[in-house]
Protein backbone atom coordinates (compact mmCIF):
# COMPACT_ATOMS: atom_id res chain seq x y z
CA UNK A 1 0.00 0.00 0.00
CA UNK A 2 2.51 2.25 0.77
CA UNK A 3 4.40 1.56 -2.05
CA UNK A 4 1.39 2.60 -4.31
CA UNK A 5 1.18 5.86 -2.34
CA UNK A 6 4.68 6.90 -3.33
CA UNK A 7 4.05 5.78 -7.11
CA UNK A 8 1.32 8.29 -7.27
CA UNK A 9 3.75 10.75 -5.76
CA UNK A 10 5.72 10.36 -7.82
CA UNK A 11 3.98 11.12 -10.60
CA UNK A 12 2.37 14.09 -9.34
CA UNK A 13 6.28 15.26 -8.89
CA UNK A 14 6.61 14.56 -12.53
CA UNK A 15 3.24 16.39 -13.24
CA UNK A 16 4.61 19.33 -12.08
CA UNK A 17 4.76 21.39 -15.54
CA UNK A 18 7.49 23.58 -15.19
CA UNK A 19 7.96 25.31 -18.69
CA UNK A 20 4.07 25.65 -18.64
CA UNK A 21 4.11 27.18 -15.74
CA UNK A 22 7.24 29.57 -16.42
CA UNK A 23 5.81 30.32 -19.27
CA UNK A 24 2.68 31.45 -17.93
CA UNK A 25 3.82 32.78 -14.99
CA UNK A 26 6.74 35.10 -16.36
CA UNK A 27 6.24 35.44 -20.24
CA UNK A 28 2.57 35.36 -20.54
CA UNK A 29 2.03 32.81 -22.86
CA UNK A 30 1.30 29.01 -23.10
CA UNK A 31 5.06 27.38 -24.26
CA UNK A 32 3.04 24.77 -26.16
CA UNK A 33 1.62 27.22 -28.61
CA UNK A 34 5.63 28.08 -29.53
CA UNK A 35 8.06 26.95 -30.99
CA UNK A 36 7.93 23.00 -31.60
CA UNK A 37 4.71 23.03 -29.22
CA UNK A 38 6.50 21.07 -26.29
CA UNK A 39 6.32 21.67 -23.09
CA UNK A 40 10.26 20.71 -22.57
CA UNK A 41 13.19 22.13 -21.81
CA UNK A 42 14.22 22.39 -25.27
CA UNK A 43 11.34 24.04 -25.77
CA UNK A 44 11.90 26.78 -23.30
CA UNK A 45 15.70 26.93 -23.85
CA UNK A 46 14.05 27.86 -27.60
CA UNK A 47 11.37 30.55 -26.83
CA UNK A 48 12.24 31.84 -23.73
CA UNK A 49 16.03 32.14 -23.65
CA UNK A 50 18.69 30.17 -22.38
CA UNK A 51 18.20 31.26 -18.49
CA UNK A 52 15.00 29.78 -18.31
CA UNK A 53 15.65 26.87 -20.43
CA UNK A 54 18.26 25.89 -18.02
CA UNK A 55 16.03 26.62 -15.24
CA UNK A 56 13.37 24.03 -16.57
CA UNK A 57 15.93 21.82 -17.81
CA UNK A 58 17.58 21.38 -13.81
CA UNK A 59 14.17 21.18 -12.37
CA UNK A 60 12.53 18.51 -14.88
CA UNK A 61 15.92 16.55 -14.08
CA UNK A 62 15.43 17.11 -10.81
CA UNK A 63 11.79 15.77 -10.45
CA UNK A 64 13.78 12.12 -11.63
CA UNK A 65 15.93 12.20 -9.15
CA UNK A 66 13.53 12.76 -6.33
CA UNK A 67 10.70 10.57 -7.28
CA UNK A 68 13.24 7.88 -7.90
CA UNK A 69 14.75 8.37 -4.27
CA UNK A 70 11.63 8.47 -2.51
CA UNK A 71 12.00 4.85 -1.63
CA UNK A 72 14.15 6.26 0.32
CA UNK A 73 11.12 7.49 2.34
CA UNK A 74 9.91 3.95 3.28
CA UNK A 75 11.91 2.53 6.21
CA UNK A 76 12.04 -0.89 4.93
CA UNK A 77 13.53 0.00 1.38
CA UNK A 78 15.97 2.04 2.76
CA UNK A 79 17.60 -0.37 5.59
CA UNK A 80 17.29 -3.29 2.77
CA UNK A 81 20.59 -4.49 1.58
CA UNK A 82 18.65 -6.56 -1.10
CA UNK A 83 19.51 -4.40 -3.65
CA UNK A 84 16.68 -6.38 -6.08
CA UNK A 85 13.44 -4.87 -4.23
CA UNK A 86 15.31 -1.42 -3.95
CA UNK A 87 15.99 -1.19 -7.97
CA UNK A 88 12.45 -2.26 -8.57
CA UNK A 89 10.59 0.32 -6.56
CA UNK A 90 13.06 2.60 -7.74
CA UNK A 91 12.23 2.33 -11.35
CA UNK A 92 8.28 2.32 -10.75
CA UNK A 93 8.62 5.39 -8.73
CA UNK A 94 11.19 7.15 -11.61
CA UNK A 95 8.75 5.81 -14.22
CA UNK A 96 5.66 7.12 -12.58
CA UNK A 97 7.26 10.67 -12.53
CA UNK A 98 8.49 10.27 -16.90
CA UNK A 99 4.59 9.44 -17.63
CA UNK A 100 3.66 12.09 -15.15
CA UNK A 101 5.89 14.35 -16.95
CA UNK A 102 4.75 13.42 -20.22
CA UNK A 103 0.80 13.68 -18.96
CA UNK A 104 0.47 15.58 -16.34
CA UNK A 105 -2.21 16.25 -14.15
CA UNK A 106 -1.52 19.79 -14.04
CA UNK A 107 -1.40 20.81 -17.65
CA UNK A 108 -4.38 19.15 -19.08
CA UNK A 109 -2.71 15.66 -19.38
CA UNK A 110 -0.40 17.52 -22.05
CA UNK A 111 3.40 17.48 -21.23
CA UNK A 112 7.00 17.20 -22.55
CA UNK A 113 8.60 13.89 -24.27
CA UNK A 114 10.24 12.74 -20.61
CA UNK A 115 13.90 13.06 -21.56
CA UNK A 116 14.93 15.39 -18.62
CA UNK A 117 12.98 13.46 -15.99
CA UNK A 118 14.03 10.55 -17.71
CA UNK A 119 17.46 11.37 -17.08
CA UNK A 120 16.90 12.44 -13.71
CA UNK A 121 15.76 8.88 -12.87
CA UNK A 122 18.77 7.46 -14.37
CA UNK A 123 21.14 9.81 -12.36
CA UNK A 124 19.85 8.36 -9.52
CA UNK A 125 19.77 4.58 -10.81
CA UNK A 126 22.92 3.83 -12.77
CA UNK A 127 25.19 7.15 -12.14
CA UNK A 128 28.20 6.01 -14.28
CA UNK A 129 25.53 4.75 -17.42
CA UNK A 130 24.01 8.32 -17.12
CA UNK A 131 27.23 10.22 -17.73
CA UNK A 132 28.06 7.69 -20.67
CA UNK A 133 24.72 8.49 -22.31
CA UNK A 134 25.89 12.54 -21.59
CA UNK A 135 28.53 11.60 -23.63
CA UNK A 136 26.72 10.41 -26.70
CA UNK A 137 24.21 13.09 -26.36
CA UNK A 138 27.00 15.99 -26.85
CA UNK A 139 28.76 14.24 -29.68
CA UNK A 140 25.63 13.69 -31.51
CA UNK A 141 24.56 17.54 -30.68
CA UNK A 142 27.83 18.67 -31.63
CA UNK A 143 27.69 16.85 -34.90
CA UNK A 144 24.17 17.45 -36.01
CA UNK A 145 23.09 19.93 -33.92
CA UNK A 146 19.61 18.60 -33.20
CA UNK A 147 18.74 18.11 -29.65
CA UNK A 148 16.03 15.61 -30.58
CA UNK A 149 17.75 13.58 -32.38
CA UNK A 150 20.49 13.21 -29.39
CA UNK A 151 18.14 12.81 -27.13
CA UNK A 152 16.96 9.89 -28.83
CA UNK A 153 20.44 8.48 -29.34
CA UNK A 154 20.83 8.83 -25.85
CA UNK A 155 18.31 7.12 -25.15
CA UNK A 156 19.13 4.38 -27.43
CA UNK A 157 22.57 3.89 -26.46
CA UNK A 158 21.16 3.91 -22.83
CA UNK A 159 19.89 0.40 -23.68
CA UNK A 160 23.31 -0.72 -25.55
CA UNK A 161 25.23 0.45 -22.43
CA UNK A 162 23.45 -1.95 -19.90
CA UNK A 163 22.65 -5.22 -22.55
CA UNK A 164 26.33 -5.20 -23.93
CA UNK A 165 28.59 -2.51 -22.44
CA UNK A 166 27.88 -2.62 -18.83
CA UNK A 167 26.12 -6.13 -19.28
CA UNK A 168 23.95 -5.18 -16.47
CA UNK A 169 22.55 -8.96 -15.26
CA UNK A 170 19.62 -7.88 -13.66
CA UNK A 171 16.35 -9.06 -15.73
CA UNK A 172 14.65 -5.79 -14.50
CA UNK A 173 17.48 -3.29 -15.84
CA UNK A 174 17.54 -5.17 -19.27
CA UNK A 175 13.71 -4.58 -19.95
CA UNK A 176 14.19 -1.33 -18.13
CA UNK A 177 16.92 -0.24 -20.77
CA UNK A 178 14.58 -1.36 -24.06
CA UNK A 179 11.68 0.37 -22.71
CA UNK A 180 13.95 3.78 -22.44
CA UNK A 181 14.92 3.20 -25.69
CA UNK A 182 11.28 2.60 -27.17
CA UNK A 183 10.14 5.54 -24.83
CA UNK A 184 12.36 8.09 -26.60
CA UNK A 185 11.70 6.84 -29.89
CA UNK A 186 7.52 6.99 -29.21
CA UNK A 187 7.93 10.47 -28.12
CA UNK A 188 9.78 11.61 -30.95
CA UNK A 189 7.70 10.78 -33.51
CA UNK A 190 7.19 14.31 -34.87
CA UNK A 191 10.72 15.17 -34.56
CA UNK A 192 11.76 12.01 -36.54
CA UNK A 193 9.54 13.41 -39.34
CA UNK A 194 10.32 16.51 -39.25
CA UNK A 195 14.15 15.51 -39.58
CA UNK A 196 13.34 13.70 -42.46
CA UNK A 197 11.62 15.93 -44.14
CA UNK A 198 14.40 18.74 -43.38
CA UNK A 199 12.37 21.07 -41.53
CA UNK A 200 13.71 20.12 -37.44
CA UNK A 201 15.09 22.93 -36.27
CA UNK A 202 18.97 22.89 -35.09
CA UNK A 203 20.81 24.86 -31.93
CA UNK A 204 21.82 28.10 -32.78
CA UNK A 205 24.68 28.00 -30.60
CA UNK A 206 26.63 25.79 -31.90
CA UNK A 207 26.68 26.36 -35.73
CA UNK A 208 29.63 25.20 -37.31
CA UNK A 209 32.17 28.00 -38.40
CA UNK A 210 32.19 28.72 -41.74
CA UNK A 211 35.51 28.98 -43.12
O1 LIG B 1 13.70 16.57 -24.97
C1 LIG B 1 12.94 17.03 -26.00
C2 LIG B 1 13.87 17.23 -27.16
O2 LIG B 1 14.52 16.02 -27.44
C3 LIG B 1 13.16 17.74 -28.37
O3 LIG B 1 12.42 18.88 -28.03
O4 LIG B 1 11.20 20.95 -28.50
O5 LIG B 1 12.82 20.05 -30.18
O6 LIG B 1 10.65 18.88 -29.79
P1 LIG B 1 11.73 19.72 -29.18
Amino acid sequence: MNEILLIILAYLIGSIPTSVWVSKRFFGIDIRDYGSGNAGATNTFRVLGPRWGTIVMIVDMTKGVIAALLCFLLPYYANINNEWDRTNLMIGLGLAAVIGHIFPIWAGFKGGKGVATLFGMIVAIQPLVAVCCVGVFLLVLYLTRFVSLSSILAGVSFAIFILFIFNDDVPLYRIFSVAVAGLVILTHQKNINRIINGTESKVPILKHRDR
